[in-house]
């Protein structure tokens, strides 16, 4: 018997209808933490602050009650603790490493992402060591292992190597099993662009580099196959997770590591990103559920995971 039910009276169940759907799990939240006790807006990224360490645990409550279970911390490190070689993060007193006991006694299961890179400890404000304004790569590369390694030592879940030097997966891999630390996810950032939207995040961290720019180890945002070769060598070196950054310019990007790996694929709404939808929507240029629907965008292109400063506000409209 043929069907004489018109097409369009069929009604499919909603979520059926709607291809992406975007829940709090698939969310990270990254956090700034700063000494002291008062927790400090960031101007150029409204509704974020500086957190400090005894605020923590209301806003970790906060997140885990809507189902963000994973936070990615970022310490402001005292600018005259900074040196060329990034030692402070070795310090027992790195903030971070309160940060991650205090957060991991509020709600143990919370996953914290740890950026591994030199920016925020480093007098020059680079991801590496710097020698007549030249990268050194492999004497970066060490350091990072060292501190991925302490890190992971520390409490982190995940290490987050946020750099692009060459051969750090495989480093980071590899001091971490020499510790025993078989257990700990890599999630590297594969394709890092040398982007003008991360300039919110260096004015929080007050980590812009003082000298020069990350074009020599930062991707061309003119590039598009790169982001597969460098996928093809942090598929090699055992990462996790690959990583796609800035996320709504680099959507295209997002959809080809997704058709290429079957890793789970990460995506990070950066600083820039949230600023420039914040600020149109403070001045009612636009409308706030663009947040959502940038979140969407990104989930739609193949992100599994997605880092943004929007995830807590995202969470509570739900
Ligand atoms: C540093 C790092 C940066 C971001 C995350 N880790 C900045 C940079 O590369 O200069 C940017 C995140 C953002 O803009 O939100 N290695």
């Amino acid at each position: 018997m043929p069907n004489k039910i018109p097409a369009r009276n069929r009604v499919l169940y909603p979520p059926a209808r709607q291809e992406t759907q975007l829940l709090p799990q698939q969310l990270i939240y990254p956090i700034f933490i700063q000494e002291g006790t008062e927790k400090t807006p960031i101007n150029s990224m409204p509704g974020q602050f500086r957190w400090p360490i005894p605020q923590l645990p209301s806003l970790i409550k906060e997140l885990f009650s809507l189902g963000i279970l994973s936070v990615a911390l970022f310490p402001v490190i005292n600018p005259n603790k900074k040196c060329p070689q990034g030692n402070c993060a070795f310090d027992k007193d790195n903030i971070l490493f309160s940060a991650i006991d205090t957060i991991k006694s509020t709600e143990n299961s919370i996953q914290i992402v740890a950026d591994i890179a030199l920016d925020p400890y480093s007098s020059d404000g680079h991801d590496g060591l710097l020698e007549n304004d030249v990268i050194l790569n492999d004497a970066t590369v060490e350091i990072l292992a060292k501190m991925a390694v302490c890190f992971a030592q520390r409490g982190a879940d995940i290490l987050a190597p946020s750099d692009m030097m060459d051969g750090r997966v495989a480093a980071i891999r590899a001091a971490l099993n020499k510790a025993s630390l078989t257990d700990k996810i890599i999630l590297s950032y594969t394709a890092k662009y040398a982007s003008s939207f991360y300039g919110p995040f260096r004015d929080a961290l007050d980590s812009a580099p003082k000298a020069g720019d990350k074009k020599s180890y930062q991707m061309d945002p003119a590039n598009r196959s790169e982001a597969l070769k460098e996928m093809a060598l942090d598929l090699s070196e055992e990462t996790d997770i690959v990583m796609v950054k800035p996320a709504l310019p680099y959507l295209d990007i997002i959809s080809d590591l997704k058709k290429h790996t079957s890793l789970p694929v990460a995506a990070y709404q950066v600083s820039g990103e949230y600023a420039s939808l914040k600020a149109a929507i403070q001045n009612k240029w636009l409308d706030e559920t663009v947040l959502e629907e940038s979140l969407l965008s990104i989930k739609r292109a193949g992100a599994d995971l997605i880092l943004s400063y929007g995830a807590l506000e995202w969470a509570k409209q739900q």
